[in-house]
Formats: C-alpha cells, sequence, structure tokens
C-alpha cells in the first residue's frame, strides 16, 4: 500500500525519484502553480516556458515528465494538468487537486518515492492532494503475475517482472507537518483512501472467490482489527428469522445469502446513522437471466455493500462521535433449479408480500429486508446504497450517483455533501404514481413496474420497505461504481469506491450535528 509522508525537505532537497508540481492552463498558455516555486527556480523562472515548448497546456489530467535540472536531488519532474487556472489569488478547487494528484500517482507507478510540490496552502488542499495521490496510486494487481509451469524459459523470464508495483511513497511538500490542522487532513485522508482501496478490491474479486461467506469473513476480520462489532446471520439465520427478500434471491445458489451487521459505537455518541449495502456478489439475473453483454461486470453488483462497509470502518479509525450501523445485503443471484421463478411469491422480513416478477430486479428485495431490519433500531437517518438500476445510468450517464428520499430536506443534504467532497450526484423524485404499476393481482406489491423512469420505480418500492418517520435516502450507483474506460484522474479501470467519500461525510455532519 502508498504510504504518505509529510516532508519537512523542500523540493530542492528532497530525494526522490521524481517531484510533481502542477500546470494550470492560463490565458496566454501553461502557468505553474503555487507549490512549485523552488522547482520553478531550478529551471531558473522557466518550468512554464519550457512546459509550453514540450506541448503541455495544463489541460486537466495531462501529463509531462521531464528530466531535472541540476540543483533538484530528484532526477525528474512530472508536471500534471490542474485545468483552468483560477481568477487572480483564487484558490484552486478541492476536485481539480485530487484529480491532479491521482494523475500524477497513476503516472508515476513502478517507482519507489514522489515528492508532491502542488498547492497546499490550507489543509483542505493538502487532504485533498493526498486522497488524490493515494486513490490513483491504487492497482488491483492480486491476479496477475501467475507462474507458468508450461512456457517455455524464454517466455517466462519476459513475463516474470509482472504487473507494476503502485508508486511506494506519497510525500506532500509544503503540508506543515507540525501544524495540527494539516496532521489531521493528512490522517483523514490516509483512513478514507485506504478504505476507498478496500472497498475497490473487495468490487475487483472475482465472484468465483468473493461470495456472502468469504466477504462476511473479511468484514468480520477487519471489524476486529478496527474495533467494529460485527454480527453474521447466516442462510439458517435468514430462514428463522424471516428474512423472505435475501432468501428469495439467494436461494438459487451454492453459496447462501448473508446478512452482516457492522456497528461502530462512540461513546459519546448523540446520533445513530444506519447505512446499508446492495451486496449483490454476481448478478446473473437469475431465473430472469441476463443476457451476454450484460454480465460481464456483475461482479460489481455488491458495491453498495462494499463502500457501506468501507465507510463504517472509516468512521472508526477516525473516531467519529457518532454511532454508524452497516449493514450488508449479500446474496448471489443465480439460476438453478431451486432458484425462485418469475411468479413465486416471497414473504419478507417486515411481513409484506411481494411477487417476483422479474428475478433480475433482485437488489431491492435484498435491501428491503436489510431496511426493514435496520429501521427496527430506529436510527436518525437510514441511506442505502446500491447498484440498483440500469435506468438510472440511462438517467444520469456513468458517472453520476443518482439521490431518492423520502424527505426533501434530507435529500438535498445528501447531494450537497456529495458536492463538498467531490462526487458528482443528482436529486430525484420518488413520485407516488409509480407505486400503482406495482400491483400485483396476488401479492402485496410486485417487484417491478412501469419501465419508464426505472430507476425511481425501484426507489418507490424500497420506500415502503423503511420504518416510518425515519428520515432515509437512496443512492443509486449503478452508473459510477465501475469504471469501464480508461483510468482518469483517482479513478482506475474497475471498482471505484464511488460514495465513501459521501457517506463518510455524512457521518461527520451528523457527528457535528448539522444533519437534520
Ligand atoms: N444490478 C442490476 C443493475 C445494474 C445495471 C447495475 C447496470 C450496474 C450496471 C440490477 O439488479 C438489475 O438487473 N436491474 C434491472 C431491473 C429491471 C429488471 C426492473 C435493470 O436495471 O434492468
Ligand atoms: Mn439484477
Ligand atoms: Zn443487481
Amino acid at each position: 500500500m502508498t504510504a504518505l509522508t509529510l516532508s519537512t525537505a523542500g523540493a530542492a532537497t528532497l530525494r526522490a525519484d521524481a517531484l510533481v508540481v502542477g500546470v494550470a492552463k492560463g490565458a496566454k498558455g501553461p502557468v505553474v502553480a503555487p507549490g512549485a516555486e523552488a522547482v520553478d527556480k531550478a529551471f531558473d523562472g522557466k518550468l512554464a516556458a519550457v512546459l509550453e515548448t514540450l506541448g503541455a497546456s495544463g489541460a486537466e489530467g495531462e501529463v509531462t515528465k521531464l528530466p531535472a535540472p541540476s540543483g533538484l536531488k530528484a532526477p525528474v519532474v512530472l508536471a500534471v494538468g490542474l485545468g483552468r487556472a483560477p481568477e487572480r489569488d483564487g484558490a484552486y478547487d478541492a476536485e481539480a487537486l485530487r484529480r491532479a494528484a491521482g494523475s500524477a500517482a497513476r503516472a508515476l507507478s513502478g517507482a519507489k518515492k514522489a515528492g508532491f510540490a502542488l498547492p497546499t496552502e490550507s489543509a483542505e488542499d493538502a487532504g485533498a492532494v493526498a486522497e488524490g495521490a493515494l486513490l490513483g496510486a491504487y492497482a488491483f494487481t492480486a491476479y496477475q503475475g501467475g507462474e507458468d509451469k508450461v512456457a517455455p524459459k524464454s517466455a517466462k523470464s519476459a513475463k516474470k517482472s509482472g504487473p507494476k508495483q503502485p508508486l511506494g511513497e506519497v510525500a506532500l511538500l509544503g503540508a506543515k507537518p507540525r501544524d495540527k490542522a494539516f496532521k489531521a487532513a493528512a490522517d483523514r485522508a490516509v483512513a478514507v483512501a485506504e478504505e476507498i482501496n478496500r472497498a475497490r478490491d473487495l468490487i475487483n474479486t472475482p465472484p468465483n472467490d468473493l461470495y456472502p461467506e468469504s466477504f462476511a469473513a473479511v468484514a468480520t476480520a477487519a471489524g476486529k482489527e478496527h474495533g467494529v462489532k460485527v454480527q453474521v446471520l447466516d442462510e439458517k439465520a435468514l430462514v428463522k428469522g424471516g428474512y423472505g427478500g435475501l432468501i428469495g434471491v439467494g436461494q438459487g445458489s451454492t453459496h447462501g445469502p448473508r446478512l452482516v451487521k457492522l456497528a461502530y459505537t462512540h461513546p459519546k455518541a448523540e446520533k445513530t446513522l444506519a447505512l446499508v449495502g446492495k451486496g449483490i456478489t454476481y448478478d446473473s439475473g437469475g431465473i430472469s437471466l441476463k443476457p451476454a453483454g450484460h454480465n460481464e461486470t456483475m461482479k460489481c453488483d455488491m458495491s453498495g455493500a462494499a463502500a457501506v462497509f468501507a465507510t463504517v470502518v472509516a468512521a472508526s479509525r477516525l473516531g467519529l462521535r457518532v454511532n454508524v450501523t452497516g449493514w450488508l445485503a449479500l446474496a448471489e443471484n443465480m439460476p438453478s433449479g431451486n432458484a425462485t421463478r418469475p411468479g413465486d411469491v416471497l414473504r419478507m422480513y417486515s411481513g409484506k408480500t411481494v411477487e417476483v416478477l422479474n428475478t433480475d430486479a433482485e437488489g431491492r428485495l435484498v435491501l428491503a429486508d436489510a431496511l426493514t431490519r435496520a429501521s427496527e433500531e430506529a436510527p436518525d437517518a437510514i441511506v442505502d446504497v446500491a447498484t440498483l438500476t440500469g435506468a438510472m445510468v440511462v438517467a444520469l450517464g456513468n458517472r453520476t450517483f443518482g439521490v431518492m428520499a423520502n424527505d426533501d430536506a434530507f435529500r438535498t443534504a445528501v447531494h450537497e455533501t456529495a458536492e463538498e467532497v467531490g462526487e458528482a450526484s443528482w436529486p430525484m423524485p420518488l413520485p407516488d404514481d409509480l407505486r400503482k404499476g406495482m400491483d400485483s393481482p396476488t401479492a402485496d406489491i410486485a417487484n417491478i413496474g412501469e419501465r419508464m423512469g426505472g430507476g425511481l420505480v425501484a426507489g418507490v418500492f424500497l420506500r415502503e420497505f423503511v420504518g416510518e418517520g425515519i428520515a432515509w435516502a437512496h443512492l443509486d450507483i449503478a452508473g459510477p461504481a465501475f469504471h469501464e474506460g480508461a483510468p482518469y484522474g483517482y479513478t482506475p479501470k474497475g471498482g471505484t469506491g464511488s460514495s465513501v467519500r459521501t457517506l463518510v461525510r455524512l457521518a461527520e455532519r451528523t457527528a457535528a450535528g448539522d444533519l437534520g
């Protein structure tokens, strides 16, 4: 894992493989961003001109590597684009810093240590640079570099090096190591980024290795390590407890479902935030099988549970003055002779009956049970996170998650919280008229309704399983949870850890008493 240090050395004297500086798009060509003064000096004040000659513009994510001049201990300077320069004396946007640091860290994979001389005037900016660098350095290599027993010797030695290792150490320059606020921002960045990377690892782990039981085991171990109480309900307990949604979805798989409860408590906490995560470790669609082309990435269908898990552990590592309870609704959605059929009726944990008309609308079934169970403990608010609908991806694209809620003020608060931490989200409605489409002649409700507005239909379904009077928000992260394109900024290919930053900040805001 990439280490973070707050360096006391100046850029000129730092021993490292590279120095990272920021370059922004100015009105008349690239401009060097604050933090890089010593590096610019080593270029006789001509760094911007050199970069321009090399074709750099300062565009977001642009990476230019150049050999360092004498006067610097590091052999390489990496200039990373920050996008448009802020208006005169304005500060750089924290998300621009986060992304630039991420692009730089990714471009330095294989290196041992890099000094980051990006703008870090405030502790908040230093935290953003640290977070971006640690997130951008991430690589999922657990399944690469295998020994080939039969390959000819020449091919073996060619392959021997295996995948590039992530950048070993991020040294933040100019980030006042003895200043309490900077220290706290760095510590927070490490905890949040490491937990996001943990979520990414879980999402990227192939579904033959990550199934409900093994996910629950990972949660149990991490809980022990980080002071989070973990309780696991296995299939037997779920049947006994009447969790018809979890059982109904999970019964087609040889890997049975689990409901995991994670509890972080603070002795002086005044509020409790409950988080519920969709944890379908693989979504084949079940008997309503997904066609080829729609199931290759469905190991990502537990991204909500991974985000919830990461957030509870992060809250504990940060010692937040709030209770955070996580509920992981884990099941594998598979077709088999024992699978739920379209037409089956499930009796849910709440007592309501659901006619399953499409077994591919499984997320809402496992979430419903977990939402009801979470409601029993009367938390101050519940937030669920789920890769719930393709319709939300059609509506908002691949980088923005939808926010629905039973309370307008809470929905706004969640949306604004996401904005604050640099996550793209958008408020969506829960129109009452969509309920009628889920009327069932046989049961209390069907698990699908109108096709149009499918993301909202799912939200309207979930709302029925939330306890009366509890503020609840639903994040549909089906778009941003898993990134299939080329990496950009701090976002890698594969699992992204979407929503963790939002949830951690929500927990912080709840602790500070400025929510609800
Ligand atoms: N896990 C999928 C949703 C999904 C789609 C996640 C694309 C990530 C990317 C979910 O379980 C699903 O299959 N939803 C159906 C619901 C439909 C049957 C009402 C969908 O969106 O098609
Ligand atoms: Mn599905
Ligand atoms: Zn699903």
